[in-house]
């Protein structure tokens, strides 16, 4: 029993140490911390010293979050070295990922206590709304290796980091084996080039929702920074020049994805620099072009380009796979007839009014294709064409509630699914033929006997 309380206790020591709180743990009065036990989950509000005893329940956790609190006063507590039997307690915690939110985190203690995750398993460790205190003196960390594999911001502020490459370059032993990295918005103008050299092992990195301009492309990706990328997010930022973008990543030989949704592009004429040929997955998606950008990355299977004021498409990519233009002003279908993988296109939210039989024929070869939210002409070819696609089966959810009738009058707001095609309505023409051969037959036996019969009486 004593052997086990004192387990617990040290344990939650040592959590408390990676928090940077580092003290002797008080009986806790008021329960701060909840267990989640179906997700293996705890959050605590507002630990400090008093409360600090309730996190005994978060060490069965794989998640543990810390919200709300001021580490201010802590940021010159001696923090000694560890001994043995808390080093073994680290050891054993399951904790996987460490979110804290909503803290005062001066830097100076982080990177005195930082070290101590050395000793656990933890692989995520993310930050949001905080804001980071002064500068820290990270020479403890130099050659220090961390499992932190994955590490994140999320609207935090901090000094600026120009000027302290030097500081962090202390990091670089384990930054050099972090996996991915994130650091959204935080209002991020530039990323110095040195820091980039940093991450010899990260493999994706989100700049979303920051201020980032084409020209601050080319130094935070300058050469030998993020030699293996192969994941890049920068939706939501102030990038403008589609060439700028290209020009800006050039360098990242192995970048696969790429997303610059929700930026305001100009696409520009056409020029001659060159997307990096790995890239497959490119995300265009609301960045306010009115036509598609050239050059594309040549062996483009992934393209987004939805929420645009695109006109037009023709995109010969033999390599393409999936292509959303949703809600866009595509008034027909694009010509896909060079793209011979293509398995998905989404057309949703357009001005197609209606599908040839060709088109028809052409993408019910596809596996995913989606033409909701147009104005559709239900006239018979016009029903009759969306009808045998949807009996494909390869239309997407949307069918049949979100496919209706703009025209004619009569059908206006119709499913195009209800629309009759009966043969009166529609293949007027195919009873009338053979009516009217018929007719014209009888008509022609009809003289032939007249003919006969007056050569009979005659005879
Ligand atoms: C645990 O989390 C699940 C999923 O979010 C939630 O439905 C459930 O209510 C939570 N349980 C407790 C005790 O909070
Ligand atoms: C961002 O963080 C600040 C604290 O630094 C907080 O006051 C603010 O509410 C956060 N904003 C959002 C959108 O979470
Ligand atoms: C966005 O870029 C433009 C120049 O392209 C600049 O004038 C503007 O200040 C930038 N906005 C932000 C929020 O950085
Ligand atoms: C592209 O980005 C948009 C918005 O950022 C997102 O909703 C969409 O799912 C992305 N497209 C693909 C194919 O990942
Ligand atoms: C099409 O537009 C409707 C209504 O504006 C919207 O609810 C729907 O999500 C859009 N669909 C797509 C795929 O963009």
């Amino acid at each position: 029993m004593a052997r086990t309380v004192f387990r617990l206790f040290t344990m939650s020591v040592a959590v408390l140490l990676l928090l940077g709180l580092g003290l002797q743990v008080a009986e806790g009065r008021r329960n701060r911390c909840f267990f989640n036990r179906t997700q293996e989950s705890c959050v605590c509000y507002n630990l400090s010293e008093e409360t600090a005893g309730s996190i005994i329940q978060c060490l069965p956790a794989t998640t543990v979050e810390f919200w709300g609190g001021d580490l201010e006063k802590y940021a010159a507590f001696p923090i000694r070295d560890l001994d043995d039997s808390v080093i073994d307690t680290l050891g054993s915690l399951v904790i996987q990922k460490i979110i804290i939110g909503n803290v005062l985190v001066p830097e100076m203690l982080l990177a005195r206590v930082l070290r101590f995750f050395s000793y656990t398993h933890v692989q995520e460790l993310a930050f949001e709304s905080c804001i980071f205190q002064g500068t820290g003196d990270w020479s403890d960390m130099d050659g220090q290796n961390l499992p932190i594999l994955s590490l994140s911001f999320h609207n935090v502020t901090s000094a600026p980091l120009t000027g302290r490459e030097q500081a962090f370059s202390s990091l670089s032993r384990w930054l050099e084996t972090l996996e991915e990295l994130a650091v959204t918005g935080s209002g991020v103008t530039s990323l110095p080039c040195a820091i980039g050299r940093l991450f010899r092992a990260l493999r994706s990195l989100s700049l979303a929702h920051n201020s980032l301009g084409d020209g601050s492309l080319t130094p935070a990706f300058c050469q030998g920074a993020f030699p293996q990328l192969q994941q890049l997010s920068l939706h939501h930022n102030n990038l403008s020049s589609y060439h700028g973008v290209c020009e800006g990543l050039g360098l990242l030989l192995e970048l696969q994805h790429l997303d610059l949704s929700h930026n305001e592009l100009v696409a520009g004429p056409s020029s001659s620099c060159q997307w990096p040929p790995s890239l497959r997955h490119f995300n265009l998606s609301n960045t306010g072009l009115d036509e598609v950008p050239a050059p594309l990355p040549p062996r483009l299977e992934v393209l987004d380009m939805s929420h645009n004021h695109l006109h037009a498409v023709d995109i010969s990519l033999s390599s393409m796979k999936k292509l959303f233009l949703n809600q866009n002003l595509l008034q027909a279908v694009p010509s896909i007839r060079n793209c011979p993988v293509l398995d998905t296109l989404h057309l949703d939210n357009n001005s197609i009014w209606e599908l040839s039989r060709d088109e028809v024929k052409l993408l019910g070869r596809l596996q995913d294709v989606a033409v909701a939210g147009n104005p559709f002409s239900c006239s018979c070819s016009g029903a009759g064409g969306l009808q045998a696609l949807a009996a494909t089966g390869h239309l997407g959810q949307g069918w049949p509630g979100d496919y209706r009738c703009h025209s004619p009058a009569q059908y206006q707001g119709w499913q195009v699914a209800r629309v009759p095609l009966s043969v009166l309505r529609c293949d007027l023409a195919a009873v009338v033929a053979p009516l009217c051969v018929a007719l014209a037959l009888l008509a022609v036996a009809g003289a032939v006997c007249l003919a006969r019969s007056s050569v009979c009486r005659r005879a």
